[in-house]
């Protein structure tokens, strides 16, 4: 009996899990990691802790199972996306910490690039639009700002990569400089259509074309782990961006079939099949997947939301109103309602459909009668108004009506959310048996490759449902005033940090 080990690299914590054939977790092991904010607005991961985490975690669920590499047929690895490293090919070193997604500090960049009219490029080719939450910007700064990086860059000396890239190149003993097509579509440098690095958009950013990885599918051999013992010689065969691997975790195959992952931030994509479909309303256009060389690129919608249970994190560690994130919900229960208070978490930004990189966290509507559970019932009940704002832009872009809305990642445990959400978009949200998506998700396109998973529809019949939430009618009329009053605080909160 083998299993697949899925290896995901998250914003706050890497995490190791052992599937077996059913997709059913034998194992799990997570470390988390510190987080660096040493300027307002800038978010850094030290690289170390991204690899040495994710080894210590993949050790550990691996001893776990009572495995050893043998057991494990093939590693699937996925990872929190645009997070931007540059390193020494010769010595491994990394030059500068890695700039995180959220992290703003390349704004005045991107402005420039809008108001000297390339989005329309960038948006054409890429499926994206200038903000700094895309690496390319961020590749730039490291270039511009490590003394000799640009110089060192050119004589091929230095390697960019997304995490997963790095990770690979860890696991690989640096054999293998690679990434997949879903990371390197978040770069701003790929063109998404033809699935390669774009001359002209290296052109515009000042990237030179020696510091990047080979782009592959998200289905294939990549390479061998060489740098942890106990798993020496074991294929990887499985890479993908932690939101597109969620997609692929929930089965969503077919064109109409979308999830929302509940995440640090929340990323709703919807399959759109062969077709990528452009954005009349500033959602992201982005490779679901490739699965193998010579297959097919299927596409999907994005509405990415930057701050979703990182709102939760930031009552805890920020204000310390609960211990534990899983307190949120006792809290919140605790008053009737949300006594009128709006908590838009624009901590760094607002993402889709707003794109305003100075907007700020702004809280609405405090009374002297307002309490921590009012605060906490915003804090929660931001997560879904900001999930129920891309549904719409989402439906309309793809002519579709969704039916349902599949939900994983951590902030899903919440059932008071889940019901809350379902209530606001007017439809059920479904929450699977299994909510280790993203993991599953790599887990899969690795078992796929490995021939571990004959095919997609063998996938789809282990998908099983948990628990359905319908939409409350007595709450309806309630929620849709709400829902305007957020409206209201999310103008206030926007074009703040000038
Ligand atoms: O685009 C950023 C996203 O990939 C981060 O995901 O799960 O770490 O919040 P997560």
């Amino acid at each position: 009996m083998k299993y697949i080990l899925a290896l995901d690299q998250g914003t706050t914590s890497s995490r190791a899990i052992v599937f077996n054939r059913r997709g059913r977790i034998r194992a799990l092991a997570q470390h988390e990691f510190p987080q660096h904010y040493p300027r307002p607005s800038w978010v850094e991961h030290d690289p170390a802790d991204l690899w040495t985490t994710t080894r210590r975690a993949a050790i550990a669920a691996v001893a776990d199972a009572n495995l050893t590499g043998a057991g494990i047929a093939a590693i699937g690895l996925t990872n929190q996306r645009e997070t931007t490293l540059l390193w020494d090919r010769a010595t491994g070193r990394p030059l500068a910490p890695a700039i995180v997604w959220q992290d703003r500090r390349t704004a005045p960049l991107c402005e420039k690039l809008r108001a000297a009219g390339h989005s329309e490029l960038i948006r054409r080719k890429t499926g994206l639009l200038p903000d700094p939450y895309f690496s390319g910007t961020k590749l730039r700064w490291l270039l511009d700002r490590v003394p000799g990086a640009r110089r060192r860059a050119e004589r091929g000396e230095l390697a960019f990569g997304t995490v997963d890239t790095w990770l690979l190149w860890r696991l690989t003993g640096g054999r293998v400089h690679a990434t997949d097509l879903t990371n390197a579509s978040r770069t701003l440098l790929c063109d998404i259509h033809r699935a390669c690095w774009d001359d002209e958009l290296l052109a515009l950013l000042g990237i030179p074309r020696a510091v990047l990885p080979e782009i592959r599918s998200s289905s294939e051999f990549f390479g061998e782990v060489t740098a942890i013992p106990a798993l020496r010689g074991v294929p990887i065969t499985g890479v993908a961006g932690d939101q597109h691997a969620a997609l692929f975790g929930q089965a969503c195959f077919r064109p109409g079939m979308a999830k929302n992952t509940y995440g640090t931030g929340c990323f709703m994509l919807l399959h759109t099949g062969g077709k990528a479909v452009v954005s009349k309303n500033k959602l992201l256009t982005t490779p679901a997947w490739r699965l193998g060389p010579s297959a097919p690129v299927e596409y999907a919608l994005e509405g990415s939301v930057f701050t979703g249970g990182a709102v939760v994190q930031w009552l805890r560690d920020g204000l310390g109103l609960i211990a534990r994130s899983s307190d949120i919900e006792a809290l919140a229960a605790g008053v009737p309602d949300n006594g009128g208070v709006y908590l838009v978490p624009a901590f760094t930004g607002l993402g889709a459909p707003h794109w305003d990189a100075a907007a700020r966290g702004t809280i609405t509507g405090v009374t002297r009668g307002t309490t921590a559970g009012h605060l906490a019932r915003a804090a929660v009940e931001s997560i879904a108004y900001q999930v129920a704002d891309l549904i719409g832009a989402m439906e309309s872009d793809a002519g579709l009506r969704l039916r349902e809305l599949r939900v994983d990642g951590g902030a899903t445990a919440n059932n008071a959310l889940l019901q809350f959400q379902s209530t606001l978009l007017r439809r059920a949200v479904v929450r699977p048996r299994v909510t280790e998506t993203t993991a599953l998700g790599a887990a899969y396109l690795a078992g796929l490759a490995a021939g571990y998973w004959k095919s997609r529809d063998e996938i789809a019949a282990l998908w099983q449902p948990g628990r359905v939430f319908k939409p409350d009618a007595k709450e309806s009329a309630r929620v849709r005033r709400q829902h305007a009053q957020w409206r209201h605080a999310v103008e206030r909160a926007k074009n703040w940090a000038v």
